[in-house]
């Protein structure tokens, strides 16, 4: 696995003409990739067939958004791990706050869920973070640490192929970033806690996500403990998402 990774979450959204344009216009932006950054983009499920042909040969690789904890069985509108696995892909987003918040998943599940993408020989992106209230209220760490413990009483200490994705949820979608401060605040938490739960996982990439954008990636890049990006809306723009990229590689350079 790589150290630094900037990642596309398109979320719902997307069609095989708009796929097409956007794939294409990226790997025109990009010709190829810095062999230290890793590229994945995690378009809805139906399009992962579509986007593994588009992006053959680029180094693009191709993630899921959500996952089921289930290998398989009667679970109705579930895709199991070993079934992204076998369509080629590589990176399992899980417990990304829009999954926290309307579909109610919790931090015990979001941890079986990332044992099953470990499970697959599957790389998972877990996603953390705060809501304002929680910040306002002075319970970042507190609330990182609770969603990291969780995460690391199912999966263990010793797996060293995790990504780590800080989501602040007061910056996601909203075009409001946070703070280079406050980034580097909660990245060095990060990177503290991950040193104190062992050696296998001290240095597990850290993205930061949430209205990262071509204009803010260099500041953000440049963070010591930030190790690429996780974005949304940014990355159905390929000039854009390309700028993401080309800033991540610029802060390793
Ligand atoms: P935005 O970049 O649109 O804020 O979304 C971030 C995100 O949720 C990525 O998973």
């Amino acid at each position: 696995m790589l150290k630094k990774y900037v990642m596309g979450n398109w979320k719902l959204q997307g069609n095989l003409a708009d796929n097409k344009a956007l794939i294409e216009g990226l790997r025109a932006e990009l010709p190829t990739l810095d062999a230290r950054v890793g590229m994945a983009v995690c378009p809805v499920a139906p399009y992962i067939p579509q986007v593994k042909e588009l992006t053959a040969g680029s180094g693009i690789s191709v993630g899921a958004q959500d996952v089921s904890e289930f290998a398989k069985g009667a679970y109705t509108g579930e895709m199991a791990a070993g079934m992204l696995k076998d369509v080629g892909v590589e990176f399992v987003l899980v417990g990304h706050s829009e999954r926290r918040t309307y579909h109610g998943e919790n931090s015990a599940q979001i941890a079986r869920k990332a044992q099953a993408v470990i499970g697959a020989g599957l790389v998972p992106v877990v996603c953390i973070g705060e809501s304002l209230d929680e910040r306002n209220a002075g319970q970042t760490k507190a609330v990182l640490t609770e969603q990291l413990d969780a995460l690391f009483a199912v999966v263990g200490t010793d797996n060293g192929n995790i990504v780590i994705a800080y989501e602040p949820r007061w910056a996601i979608g909203t075009g409001v970033s946070a703070t280079t401060e406050q980034i580097a605040d909660v990245h060095t938490f990060l990177r503290d806690y991950l040193t104190k739960r062992s050696a296998a996982v001290a240095g597990l990439p850290i993205l930061y996500g949430g209205s990262m954008n071509g204009a803010n990636a260099a500041s953000i890049a440049a963070l010591p403990n930030v190790d690429g990006g996780l974005i949304g809306s940014a990355a159905l723009k390929p000039a854009e998402f390309a700028a993401i990229y080309k800033a991540l590689v610029a802060s390793v350079a």
